[in-house]
């Protein structure tokens, strides 16, 4: 799915839905990072116009996600928890040489974003089958989640192509998706969206 090259154990849904509390506080965080990496990467391309423009309409629209996953959590009558290391994210930076290049930088951000969206999709799509049967309104909650963060998925990888070359942004891109392929397959034990 969405060209990953891995897919999610299906026991990791069993493990979320039997701690459906702390899946949702982690995802309310995930949704707070993702607003906070949109705004982040402006700086780095601020005489783009259509990057700007896209980019501070994703800062805002993941922090409406948060505040739909903080409904949901409300409704189901748990508590808001405290944000835990995300180490799928911590893993996935290590792919990267270190670099102080700030275009290097910049592309590896933006890759990484994508990335870190298109995992979220394969997660959300995992999970709203396993919803269905006692958790309706939340599959559909997740199915609806799916498609915006399918889009973002794309606009990342996009701008790293227009900004850095296609042709090299592929050739990088090919080599994360096997690495993470190899990360995500010794994970999915923990009720987490990249747990
Ligand atoms: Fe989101
Ligand atoms: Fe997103």
């Amino acid at each position: 799915m969405l060209g990953l090259k891995a897919e999610t154990s299906p026991q990791w849904a069993d493990i979320v839905i039997k701690n459906l509390d702390l899946f949702l506080t982690d995802h309310a965080y995930n949704e707070m990072k993702a607003s906070q990496s949109a705004m982040a990467v402006i700086n780095h391309w601020p005489e783009n116009i259509d990057f700007v423009n896209t980019m501070s309409g994703i800062a805002i629209e993941e922090m409406e996600h948060f505040e739909m996953v903080y409904k949901e959590i409300n409704k189901l009558g748990f508590k808001l928890g405290k944000e835990q290391i995300n180490e799928y994210a911590m893993k996935l930076r290590k792919f990267f040489p270190k670099t102080k290049d700030p275009d290097e930088k910049f592309v590896q951000k933006l890759l990484l974003s994508s990335l870190i969206e298109a995992r979220s999709c394969e997660r959300f799509s995992v999970l709203k089958e396993a919803l269905k049967k006692d958790y309706p309104e939340l599959a559909r909650f997740y199915s609806d989640l799916f498609q915006s963060e399918a889009r973002h998925y794309r606009v990342f990888l996009e701008f790293a192509r227009e900004y850095a070359g296609r042709e090299k942004v592929d050739e990088i891109w090919d080599d994360l998706l096997t690495y993470e392929a190899g990360l995500i397959n010794q994970l999915g034990k923990k009720a987490g969206v990249h747990g």
